[in-house]
């Protein structure tokens, strides 16, 4: 303890940026982690003009911020404006935590690393030699494409509405995956519908068809009977998606999880020490049902 009195022990300070951000629940995470490892950290909203993306970081981190994670629209912009990055990051071309230091801005991307942990640790399926179908080929199946690779699955189709998007996301990992030797390609929607051959163990819905209220953009036949159907969002946005995988036999499971875990490893990244982020699934999960 200091002498002096007017020493204050300021914690330090980390944020969400987004536009919108008002739902995020990362405030409410990352102050549980923090309670539960005893760690002395302060976590807000920051609501950002989508024009002030660059300024702001700059602004929150000469104030002395740590780290902050990023959410829609500005994770390409995160990844853009880092000095240094994982290769997760150069692959998705998206970061959604960054880490200020003496050396400038670090840029990772945990999104894939939290869907994995989620399906792997919380719901106890490997995916390791596994079929995997990728729905979507935006920012949130570019952030998850990665990590999916690295757990070495026999066999990843990426499949989306706009079939070049998931070509070009295919190529920027064909590298990775042959490393991993896990098959990886990109399908045309028309060819699940015409192949009922064409199933899968996990179907990872990364689109947001749902959010347009539009049909799951897959035939019934690619889930393989007691797969395990994920949805990347939670809530009311997932919920189309979590009816329809359990109408045709499937174990389905929302992103829910995923939010907790990729707000673990962020937190990890920043603080060196793994929070229980079980126990604070559990309970945000309670808390949403309540
Ligand atoms: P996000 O960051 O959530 O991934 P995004 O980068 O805009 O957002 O990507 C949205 C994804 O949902 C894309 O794969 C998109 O397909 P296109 O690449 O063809 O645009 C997909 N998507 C959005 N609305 C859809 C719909 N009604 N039916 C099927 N796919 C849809």
């Amino acid at each position: 303890m200091s002498d002096n009195p007017h020493m204050m022990i300021t914690a330090d300070q980390y944020c969400v940026i987004g536009n919108p951000v008002a739902h995020s629940r990362s405030p409410w995470i990352h102050a549980r982690f923090a309670e539960l490892t005893g760690q002395t950290l302060q976590y807000d909203r920051a609501l950002v003009a989508l024009d002030g993306f660059a300024a702001h970081v700059a602004d929150f981190a000469a104030r002395g911020g740590r780290g902050c994670n990023v959410t829609v629209p500005f994770k390409l912009q995160a990844a853009e404006l880092a000095t240094r990055a994982s290769d997760r990051v150069r692959r998705a071309g998206a970061a959604n935590t960054l880490v200020f230091s003496a050396d400038g801005v670090y840029a990772d991307n945990t999104d894939g690393l939290g869907l994995v942990a989620d399906i792997v640790r919380n719901a106890g399926l490997a995916i390791a030699g596994k079929d995997v179908l990728l729905l979507g080929a935006g920012g949130a199946a570019a952030g998850a494409l990665g990590s999916l690779i690295a757990q070495q699955p026999r066999r990843i189709a990426v499949a989306n509405r706009t079939h070049a998007k998931a070509q070009a996301l295919v190529a920027q990992h064909a590298d990775l995956a042959a490393l991993h030797k896990t098959e990886l390609l990109a399908i045309e929607q028309q060819a699940l519908e015409a192949d009922s051959t064409q199933n899968f163990d996990i179907v990872i819905n990364a689109t947001a068809s749902s959010l347009a209220g539009a049909q799951v953009p897959a035939p019934a036949s690619v889930l393989r009977p007691g797969c395990l159907a994920y949805d990347m969002m939670y809530g009311p946005a997932a919920q189309a998606f979590l009816d329809w995988a359990r109408s045709h036999g499937a174990q389905a499971r929302d992103g829910l999880g995923m939010l907790v875990e990729q707000a673990a490893e962020s937190f990890a990244l920043w603080r060196g020490v793994r929070p229980p982020s079980q126990q604070v699934l559990a309970e945000l999960r309670a808390l949403l049902q309540a």
